[in-house]
């Protein structure tokens, strides 16, 4: 086994102040030595304070039984999150799909995955071949298929395996009307649904319509799960507003993880 390497200059800081015993605050004199090394580092890696920033924590919110927001779940991947979603879309392209009704949806959907979920004047369905490209849709990124997995066995439905991840991206104006998600075969898995760039307004309702939905504020990193006795809540996202992230300029993007 190796050895840690040493802080060599603190240690013989420390040794030397020690053996001098004199009246000088030991601790003082460590304080600024700590203070500049901090210094030292953020100028070298222009990181940031790395002393002060820690990761921010994850805050559960209860939304019904079974349905959870888990702030910030994701916060920290979501730079390589979006950098997938990218890679993805180079191989299945954004597009904006028609509703069986003809209607043109405002968010734009690509998919990953060993199927897809689509839509046309035919209906909405699930798909194993992109219709747009006539290939597979490019595989799950084994990161998302942890992070829906992680997510949902923290909100306790340990084991999915979503086959499965819609990706949608809105753009200022883009939104989407309440709708229950219920292409699936079983209703037995949870949906994992996970925010990233732009905020966005969130309306969970509950089984029926007519049910007044909360208004919850998600942001980049939040993470929404709901399964069990919410597993048909109707949802549904505000029109976005307008602004600008670091991740993603101009968008919103969500993933959207299910077991057909
Ligand atoms: C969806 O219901 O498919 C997407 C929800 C969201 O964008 O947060
Ligand atoms: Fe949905």
């Amino acid at each position: 086994m190796q050895e840690s390497p040493k802080p060599l200059l603190l240690t013989s800081i420390f040794e030397s102040l020690c053996s001098l015993r004199s009246s000088v605050n030991v601790f003082e004199v460590l304080r600024i030595v700590v203070s500049s090394e901090r210094k030292r580092t953020q100028s070298q890696t222009g990181m940031g304070d790395l002393f002060a920033e820690v990761t921010p924590a994850v805050e559960t919110e209860k939304l019904a039984d079974s349905a959870f927001l888990f702030r910030r779940f994701s916060a920290e991947s979501a730079a390589s999150l979006v950098e997938l979603v990218w890679q993805i879309a180079q191989v299945s392209p954004f597009r904006h799909l028609v509703t069986p009704g003809g209607y043109r949806m405002s968010v734009a959907m690509t998919n990953c995955g060993l199927a897809g979920w689509t839509s046309d004047r035919q209906g909405y369905r699930y798909a194993k071949i992109d219709p747009e490209t006539g290939a597979a849709w490019p595989p799950m990124p084994i990161e998302f298929q942890q992070l829906a997995e992680t997510a949902a066995e923290r909100a306790g439905f340990p084991g999915f395996k979503p086959d499965c991840c819609l990706i949608n991206r809105y753009e200022p104006g883009a939104k989407l009307s309440l709708h229950q998600d219920r292409d699936e075969n079983s209703y037995q898995f949870p949906i994992v649904s996970v925010s990233l760039g732009l905020p966005a307004k969130f309306l969970f309702g509950g089984l029926v319509r007519t049910e007044r939905p909360r208004r919850l504020r998600l942001e980049n990193g939040d993470v929404v799960v709901w399964g069990g006795p919410s597993r048909l809540a109707f949802h549904g996202i505000d029109t976005l507003a307008d602004g600008e992230h670091p991740l993603t300029g101009r968008y919103r993007l969500n993933l959207t993880f299910r077991k057909r």
